[in-house]
């Protein structure tokens, strides 16, 4: 499963991948974490890469391609990833495309996560990460409980807010969301790829769309086809019975050539000697004076 789940920031991308690397084994790949994970490690990519996070702003291509690449090269990303918060513009998907389409690993499908803009600010606002085991939660839509202890198995979150959930960021996001990465909607939808879930609703409900989305994903009916007939094909040369078929060899049938098969025949030969020249060059056969 190759997915890149697309949305407004707070639409609940984090969430759910969360959710659906849990269920399928495959890495969520976070653009945002790994920038912040580099801004906390004090890295030089995420101490260039911190002035525009806190602004809210998208932090340069060339930094972000740079990360991406090296995620997605390592051995756990060979079999599938969640792509979360990339590409966020077209410069972005079209370097996605090419990088994966030099690994043979196109994409299977593009996630809309659709919510209402109106709520996006209240779940922004409201979240919090644990520091410990990494879960997203909602101090107003879901709170840590006992479905969801931390790592030491209690309830003891250390939980932080992002520096850039504070209002004023929060709508700069919004805005550059707005600008540069609603195009990748159309984008994806002419590629055929985009699959819209209303993520609209209690996280289960949502995971249950979005799982059902993700099963729908994949190749287009056309290259599913192809990719059958290539099995077939291959399991028939492979087949013991087939190639002893193949090597014992069956006398060619022919069509008996029958009496006036064989007059019509050489007439036919004779009409096209007698309109071949000497030098061999075959000449339009000359009109008859009418
Ligand atoms: P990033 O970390 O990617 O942030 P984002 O895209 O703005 O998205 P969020 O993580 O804020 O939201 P989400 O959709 O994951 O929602 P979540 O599940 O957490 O990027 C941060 C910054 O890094 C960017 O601003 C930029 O500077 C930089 N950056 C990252 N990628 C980049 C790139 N490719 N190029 C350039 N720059 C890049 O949910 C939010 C809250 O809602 C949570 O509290 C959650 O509990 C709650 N919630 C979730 N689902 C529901 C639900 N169904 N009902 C109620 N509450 C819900």
């Amino acid at each position: 499963m190759r997915i890149v789940l697309l949305g407004a920031p707070g639409s609940g991308k984090g969430t759910q991948a969360q959710r659906l690397t849990e269920l399928r084994g495959v890495p969520q790949i976070s653009s945002g974490d790994l920038l912040r994970d580099a801004v906390a490690r004090g890295t030089d990519l995420g101490i260039r890469a911190k002035a525009a996070m806190d602004a809210g702003e998208l932090v340069s291509d060339d930094l972000v391609l740079a990360l991406i690449r090296e995620r997605l090269s390592r051995p756990d990303a060979l079999h599938g990833f969640i792509l979360d918060g990339f590409p966020r513009n077209i410069t972005q998907a079209e370097a996605l495309t090419k990088m994966l389409g030099s690994l043979g690993q196109p994409i299977d499908a593009v996630v809309l996560m659709d919510v209402d803009a109106g709520s996006l600010m209240k779940r922004l606002t409201g979240r919090r990460n644990c520091a410990r085991c990494g879960r997203v939660f909602n101090l107003h839509t879901s709170p840590p409980n006992a479905d969801t202890p931390c790592v030491d198995g209690t309830q003891n979150h250390d939980l932080r807010q992002r520096p850039d959930d504070r209002e004023e960021t929060i709508r700069n996001r919004l805005e550059v969301y707005a600008a540069q990465t609603r195009p990748l909607i159309d984008h994806y939808r002419n590629l055929g790829l985009l699959r819209v879930v209303d993520a609209q609703g209690d996280v289960d409900t949502v995971f249950e769309r979005l799982e059902s989305a993700v099963k729908r994903a994949g190749p287009a009916r056309s290259q599913r086809r192809m990719a059958t007939r290539r099995r077939t094909a291959a399991k028939r040369t492979r087949s013991p019975r087939r190639q002893a078929k193949k090597t014992a060899r069956r006398p060619l049938r022919r069509k008996p050539v029958t009496q006036k098969r064989a007059v019509k025949k050489t007439q036919r030969t004779r009409a096209s000697v007698k309109r071949t020249s000497k030098r061999g060059v075959k000449r339009a056969r000359p009109r008859r004076p009418k």
